[in-house]
């Protein structure tokens, strides 16, 4: 996300929009079944030899711990770093971090050297601002295509979220910025800001740099022209004056967390989309979608005041002739083929609109579908999951964007509900389904409507209310699916949202000593295995596989209450953390998983960070009851939830890698097809700081400004980073 999660002022577009009612414990308490029982049945559905690793698991009692094969095959085998407030990243001793392209750094030859003091232009040609989600391909040795396998030579494409103000800007714009009437200048800076680049690096023998020769080199910004495509596209929902077909829209923004596709393609997705645009108070369905999705009638940068395409007001006869429906055109998984730089960026209706975290794929099999996961990052949102129709073909391996627009434009879309029986289900999104066509609070016309406003959809079929799902990732040898349960103020007792089995911590805790979070503090990280291993199954089994929080109870507080209920997960000083966001799976060292933090609420003691595991399997730990203590002003009785938690969290299994400067997020990660290099960024160094009170000087230090950036981690002995 984008800065200060639970302490800060500004929880931008992180929104509460969820009203609707589905499922609190109170509710669905009655379909409990025996854990036991339950544990009997889906092991019975397991038959395949790939899911013979966890199996003993799943046949345990449930208070037995096991470990899977394909994570004990692989050891962690650095030294914990130490939680720190310094500005500066910490790697483990026996690694090296180098800075690889930071926010304006030129990606093409014959642009000026970054001043960094607010007076840069041409941000078409240089590193956009809050690097986020990114993805690493193989470039082939003589830069014509695609190579899986090049560990040396690739295309890097790097989502930059949002922009600093601060720091984009000179100390007198800054002070003088009025969202009412935006300079046009300052405007095109920020739009070319944002949305992703596209940069050629290499490491011929002294390690990776970008390459601005290049002709791969691009940006994508919020003013780059992009088709739409799949079931909404050409709708009369899409209609603007730019497109009068509906077919196309301009531009891409809050591109936060990413994905990728087994055709060499690059998925972008756009999260907190909805601040972006002024909008007017509209009536009926309308006024029920904007309010579900947090359109509002002010904008967060004011572009509206500069560029009509983000006044999404009534004020023409009709779609044609004003950006009233414009909105409709953001909120997508985008495609993206860094092969081919003339190409232009797909978004994807069918795979829904929400404010979409990121787009995870299964594993492919040859003749069964290709199926996506993808988080939607509000407090009390959902999780779903993209099945295509068309079943894959091993001959689309370098499709591009035709294999897009065969498996992305055409599929289903699920919701996931997570049962307090420790079972799931995948439910449908589909206008045909009895529970949308007939919902009362929004009147679905056609399957168009039912995408553009799958929220709506999720909220008629009675899906679980989720604390802000963030990245996912799906374990290369196990096939399991985790997902990072960020934080949820508005969990538990001083919330709107009821405690349940998927969702089941309230506290209490301190910060700094003199403020006090609620809800579910630190995030947890759920996973969950799909019935016979089956990507596209309807049924799944879950556990939450990792609670976040500080190991220690704050002082003066209950040390074994606090234990036994918030620090679930057995957390130690070498392995605590708090507000898990990005999650990835290394492929290169099946089964190694890293964890980064977006936190606001242990920022007293660390800066945000990345950590190492190595998780087991669902099941593999044990039915576990948390109690949240009665709060006076909320209800005069503790309340306990029984849910199925992971292993403990042993230093051998989870350990901090790295911690990042002052005030910054770690969001986003990827690797060389080797292991031997990853790739981190820092995203929004010093973001609390001013024009004239720097808080960060990271990563150039002297008297600086703080910069985002992407950094590029090895091992000194040239080994795989982790293990
Ligand atoms: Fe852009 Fe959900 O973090
Ligand atoms: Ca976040
Ligand atoms: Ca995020
Ligand atoms: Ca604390």
């Amino acid at each position: 996300m984008e800065g200060k999660n639970l302490q800060g002022k500004l929880l931008i577009g992180h929104d509460d929009c969820n009203t609707s009612t589905n499922e609190s414990l109170e509710e669905i308490v009655a379909e409990r079944l025996n854990r036991r029982d339950l544990m009997k049945l889906s092991a019975g559905f397991i038959g395949t030899a790939f899911f013979g690793s966890f199996m003993a698991g799943c046949n345990q009692d449930d208070s037995t711990t096991t470990t899977s094969a394909a994570a004990s095959a692989a050891l962690l085998s650095f030294t914990p770093v130490s939680k720190n407030l310094n500005d500066a990243l910490t790697v483990p001793t026996g690694y090296t971090a180098k800075v690889l392209y930071r926010v304006g750094d030129p990606i093409k030859l014959g642009v000026a050297d970054y001043l960094n003091d607010g007076t840069d232009t041409d941000f078409d040609s240089r590193s956009g601002d809050c690097h986020d989600g990114m993805k690493y391909f193989g470039l082939k040795a003589d830069n014509s295509g695609y190579d899986t396998t090049n560990s040396t030579n690739g295309l890097m494409c790097i989502n930059h979220e949002y922009i600093n103000q601060n720091y984009l800007h000179t100390v007198a714009e800054v002070a003088a910025i009025n969202n009412a009437a935006r300079v046009p200048s300052q405007v095109d800076k920020e739009i070319a800001a944002h949305g992703v680049a596209v940069i050629k690096v290499s490491n011929t023998g002294a390690g990776f740099a970008l390459d601005k020769t290049s002709g791969y080199n691009r940006r994508i910004t919020a003013a780059t022209p992009m088709h739409l495509q799949g079931v909404a596209a050409g709708s009369s929902y899409m209609v603007t004056p730019y497109s009068t077909t509906g077919m196309d829209t301009r531009g891409t923004v809050n591109n936060c967390a990413n994905g990728y596709t087994p055709w060499g393609t690059y998925l972008t997705c756009e999260e907190n989309w909805n601040g972006y645009f002024k909008c007017d108070t509209r009536t009926g369905k309308e006024a029920v979608a904007f309010s579900r999705y947090g359109l509002k009638t002010t904008s967060r940068y004011g572009w509206d005041s500069v560029y009509t395409q983000w006044l999404a007001t009534i004020t023409g006869a009709d779609a044609t002739a004003d950006y009233r429906n414009v909105p409709n055109t953001y909120g997508y998984v985008v495609e993206i083929d860094p092969f081919h730089p003339t190409s232009t960026p797909v978004k994807h209706t069918a795979m829904g609109r929400f404010a979409h975290e990121g787009c995870w794929p299964a594993k492919v099999t040859v003749g069964k579908p290709v199926v996506f996961y993808m988080g939607d990052d509000s407090k009390g949102e959902y999780i779903y999951k993209f099945v295509s129709t068309q079943n894959w073909d091993a001959a689309d391996a370098t499709g591009g964007l035709t294999a897009g627009a065969k498996y992305l434009d055409s599929g289903t879309l699920y919701v996931a509900k997570f049962n307090p029986s420790g079972t799931g289900t995948w439910l449908k999104l589909d206008i045909s389904e009895t529970a949308i066509a007939d919902y009362t609070t929004y009147d679905f016309a056609d399957a168009a409507d039912v995408a553009i406003h799958s929220r709506i959809a999720a909220d008629a079929v009675g899906a679980t209310r989720m604390d802000r799902p963030e990245w996912g990732g799906v374990h290369p040898t196990t096939g399991e699916v985790y997902m990072t349960l960020t934080n949820n103020s508005d969990r538990g007792k001083s919330g709107k949202y009821g405690l349940d089995p998927a969702n089941p911590r309230y506290y209490t805790d301190t910060y700094d000593t003199t403020t006090t979070n609620k809800g579910n503090v630190n995030g947890h990280i759920i996973r969950w295995k799909e019935t016979g291993g089956e990507p596209s199954a309807t049924t799944f089994t879950w556990d939450i596989y990792l609670f976040g929080a500080q190991s220690a109870v704050d002082a003066g507080g209950d040390d074994a209450y606090y234990q036994a209920n918030i620090n679930v997960s057995g957390l130690t000083a070498d392995n605590d953390f708090s507000s898990p966001d990005g999650l990835w799976f290394s492929e290169a060292s099946k089964g190694l998983m890293w964890i980064q933090t977006d936190d606001g609420a242990y920022t007293d003691t660390t800066n945000c960070m990345l950590l190492a595991a190595l998780p087991g399997s669902v099941n593999d730990g044990a039915t576990t009851d948390i109690t949240s203590l009665a709060v006076p002003t909320h209800g005069t009785t503790d309340e306990t939830v029984t849910t199925y938690v992971g292993a403990k969290a042993t230093t051998t299994k989870l350990k901090r890698f790295l911690v990042g400067p002052v005030e910054c997020e770690i969001t986003g990660i990827t690797e060389t097809p080797d292991g031997k290099a990853i790739f981190v960024n820092v995203q929004h160094p010093g973001e609390d700081g001013t024009t004239t009170t720097l808080t960060s000087h990271w990563p150039d230090f002297g008297t600086a400004r703080p910069r985002s950036a992407t950094i590029v981690i090895t091992k000194n002995d040239g080994g795989v980073v982790g293990i």
